[in-house]
């Protein structure tokens, strides 16, 4: 399988698709594709007639003293794995396609960036919001599929369907787990064995906190506490460990029924940056 390099070839490929009367979910990613993408795609397939991915290591949303340059790069792989799960067409642009000429526009967020990854990566998701922007515009799919894993990525990019007005419906795919519960992630090739055993413990920490709060416990700051301090005896760096609420992304002291909140983490063992989140509905 060949990836489009285009604008021009992609559009050529998805407008034909498009004229043969088949309906297109989207998967956008940066590749090196693990079991989490292609769930993804088998969950586009699910909603749509054809699928069409692109891979693209977005400049625009690594801070400079992020792993722009590290970050994995497996073209050919990818591109196997896509051709194996049936996937129509892939986009994979080169930063000279992606952002060609002068770039005098951004897009700004207000509040809803400013906890979790927001708050600890500034310009982030300005830098999301920019090429996905691009990207609905280039392909113009009738649905594209996120991933729950990067919640906040999902919250931000729908207030951006709904604001500029995109005729995409996004469509939400669960975590992707190993065995022993650590997401799934690109950056999951980074760990050493000794740091690849510990990293599921985030996920338990968040497990353990879901269930005491979806048990009525009352004091979810302590809770949150005790398991940030061990967390960090094992080894890991926090950068966030709480409570938010879905609608604002903003942390809260005191859940309420009836309403939606996202337990999320954050944490570093040695550079590597791993992020988890558990949906709570109360
Ligand atoms: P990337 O990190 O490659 O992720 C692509 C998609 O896969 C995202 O929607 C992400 O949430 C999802 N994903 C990652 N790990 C997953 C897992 N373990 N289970 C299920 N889905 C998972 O997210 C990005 O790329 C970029 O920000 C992008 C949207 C492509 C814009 O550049």
């Amino acid at each position: 399988m060949e990836a489009q390099r285009t604008i021009d070839d992609i559009r050529g490929k998805v407008q034909s698709l498009k004229k043969e009367g088949n309906t297109i979910a989207f998967v956008p990613t940066m590749g090196a594709l693990h079991e989490g993408h292609l769930s993804l795609f088998r969950l586009a397939q699910k909603h749509a007639d054809e699928v069409v991915a692109s891979i693209y290591v977005n400049p625009e949303q690594f801070a400079p003293d992020e792993d722009f340059e590290e970050y994995p790069r497996e073209l050919e792989n990818d591109l196997a794995k896509c051709e194996e799960e049936g996937i129509a067409e892939v986009f994979a642009p080169t930063d000279e396609i992606m952002y060609s000429g002068e770039q005098y526009l951004s897009i700004e967020i207000e509040e809803l960036n400013e906890y979790m990854d927001g708050g600890s990566r500034p310009g982030f998701f300005e830098g999301i919001l920019l090429v996905v922007n691009k990207l609905f515009n280039i392909i113009e799919p009738d649905f594209a599929v996120f991933g729950q894993k990067d919640i906040q990525q999902f919250r931000i990019l729908q207030q951006m369907v709904t604001e500029f007005n995109h005729d995409v419906e996004l469509v939400m795919g669960p975590i992707k787990r190993a065995n022993d519960g650590l997401a799934l992630s690109s950056r999951n090739k980074y760990l050493n064995d000794e740091q690849r055993k510990l990293a599921p413990g985030l996920y338990r920490s968040l497990q353990y906190v879901g269930k005491q709060i979806s048990d009525g416990a009352k004091n979810v700051e302590l809770l949150l506490e005790h398991q940030k301090n061990e967390l960090e005896a094992k080894g890991f760096k926090i950068d966030y460990l709480n409570l938010f609420s879905f609608e604002k992304m903003k942390p809260v002291v005191k859940p309420e029924s009836g309403s939606k909140y996202i337990l999320a983490g954050a944490v570093y063992l040695g550079e590597t940056r791993l992020i988890d989140n558990l949906i709570i509905e109360k």
